[in-house]
């Protein structure tokens, strides 16, 4: 059975599709990504009011057309995220690498953590959340929380904390209440992270595979990004997290991914979460 499509798409089409992709995210897109391709930029091709799949790449080629690489990007990128996605990460951040980090950083009161590929910012909300939850532990501290991603659609969503109530399903009433609103010019069935929360958090696009000019970290999170690259991509990319990690920092990934034979600048000391060696 054939399904009839708006625009010719051919084979060629999605090689170079995926080419100029990779070339950008690193991002590796796999052949079984074919029609997931089409249905996510046919978008792209109408709203341009061009004829074909070939006539969208010819226009990515036009250097004056250089502004729809970034459609491209946000086209093609995955932003499963979720509230305290794998809770004992944020755990281990509560019980251990922030009394650590504090201990350790006694002497200039700094904390900086960073969500690298933060999606829709649940992440980094979390994390925050969880900052505030320590608040006594970092009074008169300097706290500084990044969150990037290269992604500007989602990335604009972040910045704006505002959410399907279903997606707060998971969360208990009394972080609904501290940290969470309706009502006051938010949508039906919507709610915003109050400002208290939204303001602690910086958030900025970044292309993880261009050099990073980002401040010493303690802690950085990282989980379910360098699922999409290949080795070598990753192997560059945590080595990158290596030299702007603290010494005895921590590089949290994802439940699916490992540095095993990626790089040695770590040591794995719980579930997917490691430390810079020194
Ligand atoms: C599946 S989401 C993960 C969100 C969150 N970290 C989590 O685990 O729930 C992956 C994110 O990585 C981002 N990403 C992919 N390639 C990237 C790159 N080269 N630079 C920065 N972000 C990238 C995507 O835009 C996407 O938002």
């Amino acid at each position: 059975m054939s399904t009839a499509r708006e625009y010719q798409f051919t084979r060629r089409d999605f090689d170079y599709l995926r080419r100029v992709s990779n070339q950008h995210t690193g991002i590796v897109v796999t052949d079984d990504k074919f029609d997931m391709f089409y249905s996510r930029l046919a978008r792209r091709v109408r709203a341009l009011g061009l004829k074909s799949f070939a006539d969208y790449c010819d226009y990515l080629e036009a250097p004056t057309n250089a502004g729809e690489i970034t459609e491209l990007v946000n086209a093609v990128t995955t932003n499963l995220t979720s509230f305290f996605r794998e809770n004992h990460h944020f755990e281990f951040l509560a019980k251990k690498a922030l009394p650590e980090a504090v201990a350790r950083n006694r002497a200039t009161r700094k904390l900086r953590i960073w969500s690298a590929g933060c999606s829709t910012g649940e992440e980094p909300y979390s994390v925050a959340m969880v900052l505030a939850e320590q608040e006594a532990m970092l009074r008169g501290w300097d706290v500084q929380l990044l969150a990037t991603d290269i992604d500007s659609n989602v990335l604009a969503q972040a910045a704006a904390g505002v959410y399907p109530v279903s997606r707060l399903d998971g969360l208990p009433a009394s972080r609904l209440k501290q940290f969470f609103q309706k009502g006051k010019g938010t949508q039906q069935g919507k709610a915003r992270v109050r400002e208290e929360l939204r303001r602690k958090i910086q958030f900025d696009q970044l292309n993880l595979m261009q050099p990073l000019d980002i401040e010493r970290q303690d802690i950085v999170f990282c989980r379910n990004v360098i699922i999409y690259f290949d080795k070598p991509t990753k192997t560059m990319l945590m080595n990158r997290f290596a030299d702007v990690l603290a010494d005895d920092g921590y590089l949290i990934i994802g439940h699916s991914e490992s540095l095993y034979q990626v790089t040695d600048r770590f040591e794995l000391i719980g579930q997917t979460v490691y430390r810079k060696k020194r």
